[in-house]
């Protein structure tokens, strides 16, 4: 399935001529944003494909009065929904999500995804386990056969770290702690990033199940049997594959 849309942008008022990436990153986004309808409770996605869809999202808003619920996955999305002007709610207010959208750093071909390369993974978890629907928006370059080049984000309690690290090995990985500035890269949890280089992972839902049996994980970027649809923004529309 292909829609065509222009590479420019004009979300915020001023027209702005896009890179290959990010037009695809948009067309993906675009088609994501195009599925929400009024009245929807939506999950807001972190990133910067996410934040194409947010800023477009935004524009519905503004434009045709969209009435919509969100809930951001990351005090950065949170912030730039603000600023869009789109109503945001706290999810201690809402149940099920009709919808949300957000990127990915690697899919593969059975939609598994690889997520966390903005440290906001597990909000994104939560809200994707708790969305009727899963827009996975990505360019081209994301789509691989097996997740392995992305290193898998795994958001740790501090106290637990070293002994995360040591099971981490066990697992077949070397694990690097997520630095900012030489300090530990805190989450808007209060947690810490461990990135771990693993080879390709064949069946991504065995080793889902591994990291949910080490204390101290408090999620894993991977995202077993979640996607609804995977948008693929390419170079003159959109690739759907369905979950
Ligand atoms: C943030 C994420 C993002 O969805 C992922 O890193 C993709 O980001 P981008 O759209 O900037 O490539 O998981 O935690």
């Amino acid at each position: 399935m292909t829609t065509n849309t222009p590479n420019t942008t004009n979300t915020t008022n001023t027209t702005t001529t896009l890179s290959r990436v990010d037009a695809q990153k948009k067309r993906a986004a675009d088609y994501a944003v195009a599925r929400i309808e009024t009245g929807m409770k939506v999950g807001l996605g972190t990133g910067s494909t996410a934040r194409f869809a947010v800023a477009a999202l935004g524009a519905r808003v503004r434009a045709e009065g969209l009435k919509v619920k969100a809930v951001p996955t990351s005090e950065a999305t949170r912030q730039q929904a603000e600023a869009e002007g789109i109503p945001l709610v706290g999810f201690d207010t809402v149940d099920r999500l009709d919808l949300c959208f957000d990127g990915a750093d690697e899919a593969d071909a059975r939609l598994n995804l690889t997520k966390g390369g903005g440290g906001a993974l597990l909000r994104e978890k939560v809200v994707a386990f708790n969305a009727a629907k899963f827009y996975c928006i990505v360019d081209e370059a994301k789509v691989v056969l097996h997740l392995h080049a992305f290193p898998l984000p795994v958001e740790v309690i501090p106290f637990a770290v070293k002994i995360v690290e040591r099971e981490v090995r066990a697992l077949g990985a070397e694990p690097v702690l997520r630095r900012r500035a030489g300090e530990p890269f805190v989450t808007d949890n209060g947690l810490w990033i461990l990135d771990c280089k693993f080879p390709p992972i064949r069946e991504p839902p065995l080793l889902a199940r591994a990291f949910a049996q080490i204390p101290g994980v408090a999620e894993h970027g991977l995202f077993c049997g979640m996607v609804h649809e995977l948008v693929v923004g390419t170079d003159d529309g959109v690739r759907i594959l369905k979950g």
